[in-house]
């Protein structure tokens, strides 16, 4: 018997049994390395993730001009790009703590695409998009609610943030409270929130979040 793990399935296996003890950004970077040359497949064949095609038909119903300036925060190996090519936007950037996965996202039409990580901040100007998207990210291990706060620094008033959070973490993790908390203040106005599948092969929901940034930031 083979005792050294087939590298094939480091990545997924990692994902489904994150180490609690471990340095979270390392962690993230690691699994990400791993998995990056087989993550496409994954999605589609052991996780049936469809938050991407989900998140860009959002896009499409609240923010249909084709010409808008996007970004996709997470971007991974660029499978909202793919879909944002498909449906007619033509300038969207991307970026992704992990340069293998954004190697893979070098095929997708992106503008741009740089590495960061998305809780500490971007290298971005404030109000410079008229969306953000963040797809996948917001899940056990990755970005907490932080993050939300970042995608709207980046986003023009009046601009859109358009955000999965799994299911497991919206409360648990205060997402919900973190959402509320900038609708109350006037910051957001939340256009549309629903629960919806996610990784379907795991019978996982995820919340979908459109929300529109207020002159009020
Ligand atoms: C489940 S994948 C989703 C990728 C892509 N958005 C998609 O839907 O296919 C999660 C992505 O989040 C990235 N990530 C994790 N922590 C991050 C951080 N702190 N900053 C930026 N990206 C991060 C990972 O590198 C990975 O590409």
């Amino acid at each position: 018997m083979n005792d050294r793990k087939n590298s094939r399935d480091d990545g997924i296996e990692r994902y489904h049994g994150l180490d609690p003890d471990a340095d979270p950004v390392e962690q993230m970077k690691s699994i990400y390395a791993d998995w990056a040359g087989s993550y496409d497949d994954d999605n589609d064949n052991k996780l049936g993730t469809i938050s991407q095609p989900n998140t860009v038909i959002l896009l499409t119903k609240h923010l249909p001009d084709t010409a808008s300036v996007i970004l996709d925060v997470g971007c991974g190996t660029g499978l909202v790009g793919k879909h944002l090519l498909e449906a007619g936007y033509a300038t969207f950037d991307g970026t992704d703590l992990s340069p293998e996965m954004l190697t893979f996202a070098a095929t997708r039409g992106y503008r741009h695409l740089f590495p960061a990580d998305a809780a500490k901040g971007l290298p971005v100007q404030d109000n410079c998009y008229d969306a953000a998207l963040c797809v996948g990210v917001f899940t056990h291990g990755h970005v907490g609610p932080e993050g939300v706060d970042m995608l709207l620094r980046v986003t023009k008033p009046g601009g859109l943030i358009i955000f999965t959070v799994n299911e497991g973490v919206w409360k648990s993790e205060g997402f919900d409270r973190a959402v509320n908390r900038l609708a109350y203040a006037g910051r957001i106005e939340i256009v549309e929130a629903v629960k919806q599948d996610y990784m379907t092969r795991e019978g996982v929901s995820a919340w979908y979040i459109v929300a529109r940034k207020t002159e009020q930031n």
